[in-house]
């Protein structure tokens, strides 16, 4: 299939495919902005909204990338010229750009938690954190951070899927998961973290007939999934259990969502506890960095410890998201070039490195590419990756899904939800997405 005579990579164990997706799901998204969203857009009533986009969109959408990806056996840049034709070859090409570009900025900000890490673990995070902030996060910092960040990304994609991959996983992700739930026990001792979970979780019935908050769920939604940009088809590619999709990508799903809430379990009481309100309300980076290692220096020692576990954590759910970035390029220059994948690895990761150099020193660059290409690409690549897998390769697509998951009604539902509902939602939000995108496209042709 790639040409060569050796067979194609692929994942050893289910339990690391599982991880692997999990840990391209679990990301900076989920660290904060989940919560941000939630508590902006009517609290546990948006928590409910949230689980209805990501049942009628996000699940479809990740069993259908997952078919696409086990049926072809290869990089959607190569398979979707295969499957569908010439026509369709554009939209595997836009998934690359779209990692080169998501990778770029996404690393400059993995850059800052890995810094954070490292100077949390040396004790080093100096008590005026809006200042260290700002010398972190641009600028010459910034740029040898993101370097770094992205060397270590290139190792592990250059190792393969087996060693590479599903090893960095396997370890990192439980983890992860580990370090999440102590951090959320700790979270409950607090004394006044009442009022944390209140302004979280407030139920605000009201907030949800606004349609910007629908708008702000569903590309949540889709960020924090990995959706629309081949991440998910390209894992599945390294597919050979015939397991069932569907499935999978229901728990996949729910344990990203699971993270998320947590996450807003630990953010919001500590906010709260130390009186860091005032500190939210101006930007949600701001939130994370600034006032999080704020409230964590109050507690002296102990604090030490807490805010280690918090950046390492942070900078885990970087890394394995950004290493599922990486590898989308790489298995497109992999499978169609045919060149071995860790001079690919390099060549790619050099290529993202220097793309990403605007946002390392300016972060209106940095949120303006994320607008158009984190927002914006990932939302058209998510409609037609629908039309597709919905009409264009209908009868294939179903027969794969049906190869583990035999309920017929089910399949039935699913390609309901394929063809008419989520396209339905994904036009809608990309449209509410017009006015910010076309701001940022000007942001980044230097116009405004
Ligand atoms: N899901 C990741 C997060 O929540 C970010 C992300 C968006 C992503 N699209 C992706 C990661 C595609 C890997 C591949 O932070």
């Amino acid at each position: 299939m790639t040409g060569s005579a050796t067979p194609r990579d692929s994942w050893a164990t289910t339990l690391g495919f599982f991880l692997a997706a999990v840990g391209s799901a679990v990301g900076l998204g989920n660290m904060w902005r989940f919560s941000y969203v939630a508590s902006q857009g009517g609290g546990a009533a948006f928590v409910l909204l949230y689980l209805l986009v990501v049942a009628a969109v996000g699940i479809p959408l990740m069993t259908s990338e997952f078919v696409v990806g086990r049926l072809s056996q290869q990089s959607p840049a190569v398979a979707l010229r295969r499957l569908a034709g010439p026509r369709w070859a554009p939209l595997g090409w836009m998934f690359v750009f779209c990692g080169f570009g998501i990778l770029s900025y996404y690393s400059v900000i993995a850059g800052w938690t890995m810094r954070y890490a490292v100077d949390a673990v040396r004790n080093a995070i100096p008590s005026d954190t809006g200042a260290y902030f700002g010398t972190v996060s641009a600028g010459a910092d910034a740029l040898v951070a993101h370097v770094l960040f992205l060397i270590m990304t290139i190792f592990i994609v250059a190792r393969g899927i087996k060693a590479g991959l599903e090893r960095a996983n396997l370890v990192l992700m439980p983890l992860l998961f580990l370090i999440l739930l102590a951090l959320a026990l700790w979270a409950l001792t607090l004394p006044g973290g009442a009022a944390g979970y209140a302004y979280y979780l407030r139920p605000d019935v009201e907030k949800l007939f606004n349609r910007d908050v629908l708008a702000d769920g569903a590309g949540q939604a889709f960020f924090s999934l990995s959706l629309g940009m081949g991440a998910m088809m390209t894992y599945a590619s390294y597919l050979r259990s015939k397991s069932n999709l569907a499935f999978e990508a229901t728990r996949i799903a729910l344990t990203d969502f699971g993270v998320a809430f947590v996450a807003g379990l630990i953010v919001f009481p500590v906010i709260f506890n130390f009186g860091l309100q005032g500190q939210i309300a101006e930007s949600t980076v701001g939130a994370l960095f600034i006032a999080l290692p704020k409230g964590f220096e109050q507690l002296g020692r102990l604090g030490d410890f807490v805010d280690t576990a918090f950046f390492v954590m942070l900078f885990f759910a970087a890394l394995t998201s950004s290493i599922s970035l990486l590898e989308v390029v790489v298995s497109a220059v992999v499978d169609r070039f045919g060149w071995p994948r860790p001079r690919a690895a390099v060549a790619c990761g050099i290529g993202a490195g220097l793309l990403g150099i605007p946002s390392a020193y300016n972060t209106n660059i940095l949120g303006a590419a994320d607008q158009v290409v984190g927002n914006f690409l990932l939302i058209v690549g998510g409609f037609f990756i629908c039309m597709l897998v919905g009409y264009r390769v209908y009868g294939q697509a179903d027969a794969e899904l049906g190869q583990g998951l035999a309920h017929a009604a089910a399949r039935r539902a699913w390609g309901a939800f394929v063809r008419f509902i989520a396209p339905a939602i994904l036009l809608f939000v990309l449209y509410s997405a017009l006015p910010a995108t076309w701001q940022a496209v000007r942001v980044l042709l230097g116009l405004g």
